[in-house]
């Protein structure tokens, strides 16, 4: 029975360290990616080539692209561990309505990835940050 016992412990042992190591990995996303300062700048070159891009560019003739950059910037922070809360609306909410397909969110992706590149992120990085975008997509194109 103390066998059992043992094993049912270091199995709790092991959930609750597993249950800490992803907390740190995504407070180093956020560190690595600059902190509020560094994806404050990513989203600002971000937004820059979004208005530039004439793939979608007209999708954000009637938004409020100041407003758009700042819920941006919350919810990359929020998403990569950062001690910041996103305040923006649900995505399925705010995409709806825009009939948005896969090429566009594969256009502002690319636009991110330009951002990130001029900030001298790594690869490795932005591929942290793209895994987790990546799952938004369904909510993003025809929610
Ligand atoms: C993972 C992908 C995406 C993320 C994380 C994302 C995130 C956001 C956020 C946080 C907002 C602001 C929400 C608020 O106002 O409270 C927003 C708004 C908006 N997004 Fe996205 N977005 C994504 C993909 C796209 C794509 C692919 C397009 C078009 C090409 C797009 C077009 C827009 C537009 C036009 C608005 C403003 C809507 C309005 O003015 O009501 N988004 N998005």
């Amino acid at each position: 029975m103390p066998r059992v016992r043992n094993a049912i412990l270091a199995l709790l042992a092991c959930t609750v360290l597993l249950g800490v190591h992803p907390v740190r990995a995504d407070e180093s996303l956020y560190n690595d990616l600059g902190g509020r300062e560094g994806i404050t700048h990513i989203v600002d070159l971000m937004m820059t080539n979004i208005l530039a891009d004439d793939r979608i560019k007209h999708t954000f003739d009637d938004s409020d692209a100041e407003h758009v950059k700042k819920m941006l910037v919350e919810q990359f922070a929020q998403l990569s561990g950062g001690p910041v809360k996103y305040t923006g609306k649900d995505m399925r909410e705010v995409h709806k309505g825009l009939h948005l397909h896969n090429s566009d969110f594969n256009a502002l992706v690319e636009d991110l990835q330009d951002a990130m590149d001029v900030q001298h992120i790594s690869f490795f990085t932005q591929n942290r940050l793209l895994a987790l975008l990546a799952p938004m997509q369904p909510q993003v194109v025809n929610p």
